[in-house]
């Protein structure tokens, strides 16, 4: 047979026709292409064959449930941002999307418009408060609102050894289209760089911030489901996203008020603390283009 150079990257692609799944002769043939052309454009040699088979190796090892390290080099790669994008077309006035992460859990705690999520995490008070609305500008009443987020040593409470969940929970929005929670103000911190990602990033003399943000997932029947972040104006990172997840529609301002100040809500902290405001517009499901 002796298969080489354009003949060999064929054969491969022909191997995949007898598929009983069109999308599967699409994706493989264009991925082996892809990856072959890849190969010789750079010139692969073995030594550098074999340590991509290492590094994913290592990749797949450090892996678990909760150390998602294929995601993490997806994420690193802009691979999730991209996919983000093809997978959430709609106009622009709807609140855009961005990476959903590696630290969302199932579960979170319920808490009332206006309730406490940090639950004792470390951090400077913020009230984080907003309408969900559709591209109408009209209010989406009983949306589900998913949050979570880092504390001010820049941990997820998943990171650390809690018995109860900081920084996360759901709420519903009221009839006006209203939520707000209390949390602490997100800080700037570092993706998981322990393991085979982090040394990519560091071979590539890149760092390993992201900016100072708040997670957002909503969901409301006939809408499309929203994963955002709402990031923190002024951060210094947000020009550099380890996973290259800011979009300047995302960014807001979070506002130090001194101790003693009256907050929106009519609490009057004891501790100088942040109000954030952000709307966030749902796209209905007819009003995206897949
Ligand atoms: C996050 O924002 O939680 C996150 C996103 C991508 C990789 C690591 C962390
Ligand atoms: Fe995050």
């Amino acid at each position: 047979m002796d298969l080489q150079g354009d003949d060999l990257t064929e054969a491969v692609v022909a191997s995949f026709e007898g598929s009983p799944d069109p999308r599967t002769r699409i994706v493989m043939s264009a991925l082996v292409r892809h990856l072959h052309a890849f190969a010789r454009e750079v010139d692969l040699t073995e030594d550098e064959y074999f340590t991509a088979i290492d590094f994913l190796t290592r990749t797949g090892q450090i892996s678990t449930g909760t150390r998602q390290e294929f995601v993490l080099l997806a994420d690193v790669l802009g691979l999730s941002m991209l996919t983000v994008g093809l997978g959430n077309r709609k106009p622009p006035e709807a609140t855009q999307s961005t990476v959903f992460g590696p630290f969302f859990v199932e579960g979170s705690p319920e808490v009332e418009i206006g309730g406490d999520i940090a639950n004792g995490a470390p951090g400077q008070p913020c009230l984080v408060s907003g309408k969900v609305l559709n591209l109408n500008g009209e209010p989406v009443a009983g949306a589900l609102v998913e949050t979570w987020q880092a504390d001010e040593e820049g941990f997820y409470d998943v990171q650390k050894d809690l018995d109860a969940p900081q920084n996360r929970g759901h709420l519903t929005t009221d009839a006006e289209g209203n939520y707000a929670f209390w949390s602490v103000k997100p800080v700037a911190y570092p993706i998981p760089d322990d393991g085979p990602v982090g040394g990519l990033l560091r071979a590539g003399g890149r760092g390993p911030m992201r900016p100072a943000h708040i997670h957002f997932m909503v969901a409301a029947p006939g809408y499309a489901r929203l994963i955002t972040h709402v990031f923190a104006a002024g951060d210094e990172y947000l020009q550099n996203d380890a996973v290259f997840g800011v979009k300047d529609s995302l960014i807001a301002d979070f506002t130090e008020h001194a101790a003693g100040t009256k907050a929106p809500d009519g609490k009057t902290p004891d501790q100088s603390y942040y109000t954030v405001h952000y709307d966030l517009v749902l796209a209905a499901i007819e009003e995206t283009q897949q």
